[in-house]
């Protein structure tokens, strides 16, 4: 079976359903996730390897219940249902789901028949993840019970021949020990998938369709210095070599070193052709005398905007541009009802009139699977792991006017905490860790004068979305190096701080 026969997630509003497609893909095997109320037609044509269905908050037995075109167990394509799923499975062939009276919520002991296809291998005693208060009180026609908990006898079932499985419990939360054995019982045995989906095979059906969408014209990248701009660009120009140009515009707020690996790894290494904007002075000119955050954003984001549009400009013929669209922004686009805290431009956004066709060879990828594909493109480790960082850069971590001094400042002590941080192999624990700078002073002494100088605060957080974010219990012994190293090596600096509040109430960015 071929390798890109996507097993599709119908999400039926689960806060895991996501999990469910990234954990098939861990087994290397594409997984997406669409809405529960594509019809049979819909999902067929689409040609799926399998179907799962995903849990929910709701009960079958609500009136206004998200519902399935029962027509999908028709299909001859194999079908898991998880947890809700399992349910809907249930109601729609014709068994029957009611409250047993006790639901069951956390970890759940799973008597399990190792002889279902799901459980083979899988030890039968096993734990597992419960969330319902609705159980399968009746099978349908043909199946059988598969697994059974205390409070659910019906905890799993199949119907081995129509390739019809369900479990009760959540397989792909880590609470469930084997559970992604479990999915991957599904995506092998059952659908026919070999696990063939690897960086190698995305790069070259990319390159496949990059090549097809885009022809022989010309295309354009913003290349930010972050990796999904870095990996979109890499994979376009490896579909269609010199007719892409990648544009890097230097706003001069960037790390220590950062603009220099830009250059050096796509104009230097790779040979793309690359035009280097140096707009250093031209944002600085204008964020003069600026000190409220959102003035500065805006600033930064419509001044990008226009710089990019003149070099682009220049470049006649252009039809597509590359953005670095990931599979989460898909998911999520649309579905966005959160208050606006700030405005966080996308470096790389275009006004609408220059009328380009968007290229997105990123948009079925995770941003962990968009660095395996850096790492089989060659891409260099820095470029692979850099956490994430703001379109506006250093310009919102220095709280208060946006000056020269201060840019040197801030960026000489964010480089000796990057320096401890990696040493200490910290780096890629961290979601972000980075120096922040705010125009305040005070008095410190160093040898035995007075100094009047200003504080580096050191924020570092955990985060698995950047929705939330907790601050990093660092330790002592390497906060301690990277105070010491600051104060002594930055000239301008007295002072070192550490931020310890959490997202919320505080946010990463302190601008
Ligand atoms: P906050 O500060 O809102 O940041 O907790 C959440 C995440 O978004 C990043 N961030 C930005 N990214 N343009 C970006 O591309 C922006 O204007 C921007 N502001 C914040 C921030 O670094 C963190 O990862």
């Amino acid at each position: 079976m071929a390798a890109d026969q996507p097993i599709l997630v119908l999400d039926f509003g689960a806060q895991y359903a996501q999990l469910i497609a990234r954990r098939i893909r861990e087994r290397r095997v594409l997984s997406e996730l669409v809405p529960h109320d594509l019809t049979a037609a819909e999902l067929a044509a689409r040609n799926p390897a399998g179907i799962v269905l995903s849990g929910g908050p709701a009960s079958v037995n609500e009136p206004d219940a998200p519902g399935l075109d029962p027509a999908i167990f028709d299909l001859g394509v194999p079908v898991l249902g998880i947890c809700y799923g399992m349910q809907a499975m249930a109601q729609a062939l014709g068994g029957e789901v009611g409250r047993t009276g006790t639901g069951e919520f956390g970890k759940t002991e799973l008597e399990l028949q190792p002889d279902a296809v799901l459980f083979r291998g899988i030890p039968p005693a096993h734990s597992c993840w419960m969330s319902h208060n609705d159980s399968v009180t009746r099978l349908p026609d043909g199946f059988r019970a598969t697994a059974s908990t205390p409070g659910a006898p019906v905890a799993a079932m199949e119907h081995a021949e129509r390739r019809l499985h369900a479990v009760q419990f959540h397989p792909e939360v880590v609470h469930t020990p084997q559970g992604t054995d479990m999915l991957e019982r599904f995506a092998y045995d059952v659908c026919g998938q070999d696990g063939s989906w690897t960086p190698q095979r995305v790069i070259d059906e990319q390159v496949e369709r990059i090549r097809a969408q885009v022809g022989d014209e010309k295309v354009l990248c913003a290349l930010s210095g972050g990796v999904d701009s870095a990996v979109a660009a890499l994979l376009v120009h490896r579909a269609v070599g010199d007719q892409l140009t990648c544009v890097f515009v230097d706003h001069g707020l960037l790390r220590e070193g950062e603009a220099e690996q830009v250059v050096e790894t796509f104009g230097g290494h790779y040979r793309v052709p690359l035009v280097h904007v140096q707009a250093q002075e031209r944002f600085l000119g204008l964020l003069a005398g600026v000190t409220d955050p959102e003035a500065k954003r805006k600033i930064i984001g419509e001044t990008f905007i226009r710089v990019f549009e003149e070099e682009s400009r220049r470049l006649e013929g252009v039809r597509f541009l590359v953005q670095g669209t990931l599979y989460s922004d898909v998911i999520e686009s649309g579905s966005k009802t959160a208050a606006k805290i700030k405005s966080h431009h996308n470096v790389g956004g275009l006004p609408d009139d220059m009328d380009l066709e968007l290229c997105e060879p990123l948009r079925l990828l995770f941003k962990d699977e968009v660095r395996q594909v850096g790492i089989e493109l060659g891409m260099p480790e820095r470029m692979v792991w850099r956490q994430p960082f703001p379109g506006p850069g250093l310009a919102i971590r220095i709280i208060g006017d946006v000056t020269e001094e201060r840019l040197r400042i801030l960026r000489h002590a964010d480089a000796v905490l990057q320096e401890e941080i990696r040493a200490a192999d910290w780096y890629r624990r961290l979601w972000q860790s980075f120096a922040v700078l705010p125009a305040v002073k005070s008095v410190g002494v160093m040898g035995d004068a007075r100094t009047y100088d200003y504080p580096i605060v050191i924020r570092a957080v955990t985060s698995e979305d950047a929705m939330t974010a907790d601050w990093a219990r660092l330790p002592y012994d390497l906060l301690e190096r990277i105070s010491t190293r600051i104060i002594n090596e930055v000239p301008g600096v007295n002072r070192v701080a550490l931020d310890i509040s959490s997202k919320p109430p505080g946010t990463i960015e302190w601008e």
